[in-house]
């Protein structure tokens, strides 16, 4: 899939990743519509990309929100489903509202885009479909399982997807980012991590979007080595693997992110 001159919508483009993301794009002479809810950061972001990406303000944890999108998106070659509420937290401890909200945003809105968009794409035998996922969609944490919740689902949604659309002209990747330094959802909870867990840069996530559409890569990991490690491990047995997470003092990080991502449920 070749970027220049291709129509990408990036959802979640006001974010950390998102921004970060949109400038990647951009870069690569993507034609870009950004999404978020908050217009004024996206038009912020439209007048450092000189004006040439077109905004659609949409909530997608609204009923009515994916279809919306992808109707004023009108003929999209490329889907980049990045939005996302962090949620975590104890699982008694949420609202009604608030699970709603997660699952909403984090998957029924990719699914529902994707349904939107999907048969358009394949009527010109062209398009690609790149899911935002994260680590947390291979291992689960303490505090973490409804966000675990949406991002599995999103890699579930998109394996079987990609068996059914890619012999017919459609690409689709999963990307999952570790833990993500200078801006997005946990840099800005303020948790600190132990010394010895890595994290990758926003500019790193979207070097690896850009790359898996363009090289039609269905799965990349943005996350050092040891974590990437700990998520196969996870496959193969996720009660030892939670065991040797908590042993290294994850219900204490988790915790904390937990709390600083609170005000975004
Ligand atoms: N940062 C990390 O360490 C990390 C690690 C692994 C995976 N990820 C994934 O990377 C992606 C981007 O995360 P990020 O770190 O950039 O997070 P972020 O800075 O919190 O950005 C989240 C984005 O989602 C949008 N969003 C939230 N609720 C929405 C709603 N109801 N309707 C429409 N848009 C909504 C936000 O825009 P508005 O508030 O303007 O609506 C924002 O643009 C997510 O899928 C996340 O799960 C992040």
């Amino acid at each position: 899939m070749q970027l220049q001159g291709s129509t990408v919508l990036l959802t979640g483009a006001s974010g950390g990743i998102g921004r970060a993301t949109a400038r990647a794009l951009n870069a690569r002479g993507a034609k870009l519509l950004l999404s978020a809810r908050r217009e004024d950061v996206l038009e912020e972001i439209r007048a450092e990309l000189g004006g040439r990406p077109d905004v659609l303000a949409v909530d997608l944890s609204d009923r009515a929100g994916p279809a919306t999108l992808a109707e004023r998106a009108g003929a999209v070659d490329v889907l980049v489903a990045n939005a996302a509420l962090s949620a975590g937290g104890r699982a008694e401890r949420f609202s009604a509202e608030e699970i709603d909200a997660a699952l909403d945003v984090n998957l029924r809105a990719p699914i529902q885009l994707t349904r939107a968009l999907l048969p358009g794409m394949l009527e010109r035998g062209r398009g690609h479909l790149l899911y935002v996922s994260s680590l947390s969609g291979k291992v689960a944490s303490p505090r973490g399982g409804l966000y675990s919740a949406t991002k599995f689902g999103l890699r579930g949604y998109a394996s079987g997807l990609r068996q059914d659309v890619e012999p017919r002209g459609v690409g689709v990747s999963v990307i999952y980012p570790g833990f993500i330094s200078q801006a997005g959802m946990f840099a800005d909870s303020g948790a600190r991590l132990p010394p010895w867990v890595g994290t990758r840069t926003p500019q790193q996530v979207a070097e690896a979007v850009v790359s898996a559409i363009e090289k039609e890569r269905a799965e990349v990991d943005v996350a050092p080595l040891s974590l990437r490690a700990g998520s196969m491990l996870a496959a193969l047995a996720p009660v030892t693997l939670g065991r040797i997470q908590r042993r290294l003092g994850s219900e204490g990080v988790a915790e904390s992110i937990a709390q600083g991502q609170r005000p975004k449920r």
